[in-house]
């Protein structure tokens, strides 16, 4: 078993200097203590020298019920952008201007069977647009559904909506270019990557049945 620590050292070891990290950290509670682990790891991170970027919040519109009745139900992750240097590649994603309701919300831009259009990316910069927020709603439901799309078998704990990858592939990478996932799960950042043009590599501690 690779320690954390380690197998983040070596994400910043192989990662080229203009390239992004993005860690998505979950939180525990221990006695009934919530450890903010997410934030113990992001700050020995910014110690190892990682620059900190953003903090994304990613809101699940409908989060893993809890039967608490002592404490309110987790709906929300942190994202970390970490970077290396500050000359890293940046693509910013604007959202449009005419969308007033949600200003910090991406466009949609899937069709109604849930897959990505083959156009141009709605994603791509709007120069006509302002700069997107750092709080991501994606409801969890529509990722299982989409799972179910894609046939995979085995269960997996915690896919990842594609939205929540999306954003960050096309800020920071363009086509052709290396993304790696070193906790790969059920491989939603692979898809992804398929779909948007990127090369990839991933791996994981558990293998995980996907078609
Ligand atoms: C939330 S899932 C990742 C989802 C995935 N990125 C995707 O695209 O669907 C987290 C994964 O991290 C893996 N993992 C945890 N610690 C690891 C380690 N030290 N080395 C490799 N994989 C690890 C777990 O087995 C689990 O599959």
């Amino acid at each position: 078993m690779v320690h954390l620590s380690e197998h983040l050292r070596d994400c910043k070891r192989v990662l080229k200097d203009k390239g992004s990290f993005f860690l998505n950290l979950g939180d525990t509670f221990y006695n009934g203590n919530l450890q903010n682990v997410p934030h113990r790891v992001v700050l020995k991170l910014q110690e190892q020298g990682w620059i900190l970027r953003n903090t994304i919040i990613w809101s699940k519109t409908n989060p893993k019920p809890s039967s608490s009745k002592s404490n309110l139900t987790p709906s929300y992750e942190f994202i970390f952008h970490l970077v290396k240097t500050m000359e890293y590649d940046y693509y910013p994603t604007l959202t449009k201007l005419s969308d007033k309701t949600k200003p910090s919300l991406p466009p949609r831009h899937r069709s109604v069977n849930g897959d990505y259009s083959k156009s141009v990316s709605p994603y791509l910069p709007n120069v006509n647009g302002k700069n997107m927020g750092d709080y991501w709603n994606e409801d969890i439901v529509r990722t299982s559904v989409a799972n179910q799309k894609l046939n995979i078998k085995g269960e997996h704990p915690a896919p990842f909506p594609n939205e929540i990858i999306t954003l960050p592939i096309l800020q920071t990478s363009k086509e052709f270019e290396l993304v790696l996932d070193p906790f790969m799960g059920s491989g939603t950042t692979r898809r992804v990557c398929d779909k948007l043009g990127r090369d990839f590599v991933g791996y994981d501690l558990k293998k995980y049945l996907t078609i």
